[in-house]
């Protein structure tokens, strides 16, 4: 297998934490629950992205290019990490273009992209095929211009994106003791890049365990075709035959609620219980609506409460600073 001789630029301390969350685990009847911390990965703030960043921008950079452009939700944690990645590596020229619901003011991401210098595009209520081709067309003005621009598409979710999560999964598979390597592996699924380096990776290195997937913003179905096309051609990259059955993931679309970007009660209920029980933050709109999902099916006893579960905790934190409206009921203000 040909992993570690794939390019890759570090960008990120590894590995990130494995921490056990005993307070939680007894609240929801789980023998055992193991927080994976890829929020702690250590660019600007963190996150999954990074992991797959490390070989993307290596891509970038063996390639040539001088202008990165991408794509996301006003709130994406992919951009602001691409943004901040360019930084890392040199490039000076990183373009977002990020679609969704308005906004005011710039929360959360949006002003870390600002730190970042990115050039942001807002595309109202944008749908991913027309970021497409917006990105597009500004890849072929530039390129027209005598640059060499090389777009990512959303949440990085390409091949090269992908291997992030198959060396992932190396690291997961050293940091676990033998009893714990039946475990179910819980994720936050959205572009399905993530899941798919998982899915290998837990194949080739953690072949007792059983991936679990819960999206934010897409149906099984949908997530399936995703992976079903992904994960051949990053099997590809690594020299190997390891054919992947997208109908054995096991996936949750239930939890996402109205749609992606929009949080959802059992979101923002189970980023309170995870901070008041562990002091673990999740934002509403990713990693929140997972651990609903998480906590949602061991409490109802959907999953086999004797068997480990590993959470992989895959940041976004920064988007809890432009939800805060959501938690202005609750707290527990007095003006004195
Ligand atoms: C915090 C967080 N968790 C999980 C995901 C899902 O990763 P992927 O897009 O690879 O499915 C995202 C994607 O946007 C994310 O920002």
């Amino acid at each position: 297998m040909r992993l570690d001789s794939i390019a890759r630029i570090p960008l990120t301390a590894l590995p990130t934490p494995l921490e056990e969350a005993p307070v939680l685990a007894e609240r929801i009847g789980l023998r055992k629950l193991l927080i994976k911390r890829d929020d702690c990965t250590t660019l600007a703030l963190g996150g999954n992205k990074v992991r797959k960043l490390e070989y993307l921008m290596a891509d970038v950079v063996a390639k040539g290019a001088d202008v990165v452009i991408t794509c996301g939700g006003p709130q994406s944690n992919f951009a602001r990490l691409t943004a901040a990645a360019c930084r890392k590596v040199g490039i000076d020229r990183c373009i977002l273009f990020l679609g969704g619901p308005d906004f005011e003011g710039l929360k959360g991401n949006l002003v870390l992209d600002v730190m970042f210098d990115a050039d942001i595009r807002f595309m109202c209520d944008a749908t991913v095929d027309e970021m497409n081709s917006a990105m597009q067309a500004e890849s072929d003005k530039l390129a027209a211009e005598g640059h060499k621009p090389y777009i990512i598409p959303v949440g990085g979710s390409s091949p090269v994106g992908a291997l992030g999560y198959i060396s992932g999964m190396r690291e997961l598979a050293s940091q676990l003791e033998d009893d714990d390597k039946d475990a179910y592996i819980f994720l936050t699924v959205g572009s399905a890049g993530t899941l798919t380096g998982t899915t290998i990776g837990a194949k080739l290195f953690l072949p007792e365990a059983q991936v679990v997937g819960i999206s934010v913003s897409r149906t099984a179905a949908n997530i399936r075709e995703i992976v079903g096309r992904v994960a051949p051609e990053t099997t590809k990259l690594l020299g190997i035959d390891c054919p992947i059955d997208p109908n054995s993931i096991r996936l949750e679309d239930s939890y996402y609620g109205e749609k992606y970007g929009v949080s959802t009660e059992a979101g923002n209920a189970a980023a309170l219980e995870l901070a008041r029980t562990e002091a673990l933050l999740v934002d509403p709109v990713y990693t929140g609506k997972a651990v609903s999902g998480l906590l949602d099916m061991a409490r109802r006893k959907l999953i086999d409460t004797d068997r480990s579960v590993v959470f992989m905790h895959t940041g976004g934190v920064p988007i809890l600073f432009a939800f805060e409206h959501e938690f202005r009921d609750i707290a527990k203000l007095t003006r004195m």
